[in-house]
C-alpha cells in the first residue's frame, strides 16, 4: 500500500512512523508512507497556505490552490488519475475499525490535514472523496488524526502484525472489549493473578475469559454490547456476574 500524505507539518510525523510496528512496516516494504509539505506547493514569495474567510468571520482558512496541486502533482506521479483522498477534519464522519478495514483495502491513499479554522469548502466537493474525524473532540490539526488513521490501517496490511490471532481477537473485531491479561509474577506486592489462569484448565479459562469480556463491555460500553451478536452461551455467562 502506498500512502500519500498532504501537511503542513511533515516533520511531526517522523517519530511516530518510524518505529514499532509501522517503522517495521515501512523498513520491510510492506507500506510506503511520503509525506509531502503543503507549503512547497505555493508560489508566492512568503508562502502563504492560509487567508481569510469570505464573509468574515473568526480564523484562516487554507487556500485551495496548494493542496490541489499537492494532489495532482502526486497522482501525476503515481500515474493515477484518481486515488481514493480523505480530509482529516472534526466534521468527518467518525472513524472506526470498519472504516479502518476499508480503507486498509486501497492501494493508494492521499490522507490531506486540515488545519487552522478549516479548509476551503471547493476542496472538499472537488478534491476529496471522504471526510474523517476519529472523535468528538477538537484537535489543533488533522496530523494527529492522520497518524492514528495509519497506525490502525497499517497493521491490518497482510504480514504486518506477526500473529493472525492476535488481530482476530482484538477489541472491536468481535465488537467486546478484551478481557484483563496478566504475566509474570503470579503475586506481586500481594495482588495475585486470578487462580482459574494458573489451573492449566483450558476450557475453563476460555470461559472465564469470555465472561471478564462481556462483563467489562457491560460496564464500560454498553453501546457496544447491545450491538454484539451475543449466543445463548454468552447472555448466561453474563447473568451469571451482572447485579
Ligand atoms: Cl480529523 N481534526 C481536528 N482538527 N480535530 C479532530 C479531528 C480531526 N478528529 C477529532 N477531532
Amino acid at each position: 500500500m502506498h500512502i500519500d500524505i498532504l501537511t503542513l507539518f511533515p516533520q511531526m510525523f517522523n517519530d511516530v512512523f518510524n518505529y514499532s510496528i509501522i517503522g517495521r512496516a515501512r523498513e520491510r516494504h510492506l507500506v510506503d508512507i511520503r509525506l509531502h509539505d503543503i507549503r512547497a506547493y505555493t508560489h508566492d514569495k512568503h508562502h502563504i497556505v492560509d487567508d481569510y474567510p469570505y464573509g468574515g468571520g473568526a480564523g484562516m482558512l487554507l487556500k485551495p490552490e496548494p493542496i490541489f496541486e499537492a494532489a495532482e502533482s502526486i497522482k501525476e506521479e503515481l500515474g493515477f488519475s484518481s486515488v481514493p483522498t480523505v480530509l482529516l477534519s472534526p466534521q468527518g464522519r467518525l472513524f472506526n475499525q470498519k472504516i479502518a478495514r476499508q480503507l486498509a483495502d486501497y492501494q493508494r491513499l492521499i490522507l490531506i490535514c486540515g488545519h487552522y479554522e478549516g479548509v476551503d469548502e471547493r476542496v472538499i466537493e472537488h478534491l476529496v472523496n471522504d471526510e474523517i474525524s476519529i472523535g468528538d473532540y477538537l484537535l489543533s490539526g488533522g496530523e494527529i488524526a492522520a497518524m492514528v488513521v495509519v497506525d490502525c490501517v497499517v497493521r491490518l496490511l497482510p504480514g504486518v502484525v506477526g500473529s493472525e490471532v492476535s488481530l482476530v481477537e482484538d477489541s472491536h473485531t468481535d465488537g467486546l472489549l478484551e478481557y484483563p491479561q496478566y504475566t509474570r509474577p503470579a503475586s506481586y506486592r500481594g495482588w495475585v493473578v486470578p487462580s482459574i489462569l494458573l489451573s492449566g484448565n483450558h476450557s475453563q479459562i476460555a470461559r472465564w475469559r469470555r465472561q471478564q469480556s462481556l462483563l467489562r463491555t457491560a460496564k464500560r460500553r454498553l453501546d457496544l454490547l447491545e450491538k454484539a451478536v451475543l449466543s445463548e452461551e454468552d447472555k448466561k455467562l453474563l447473568d451469571e456476574v451482572r447485579f
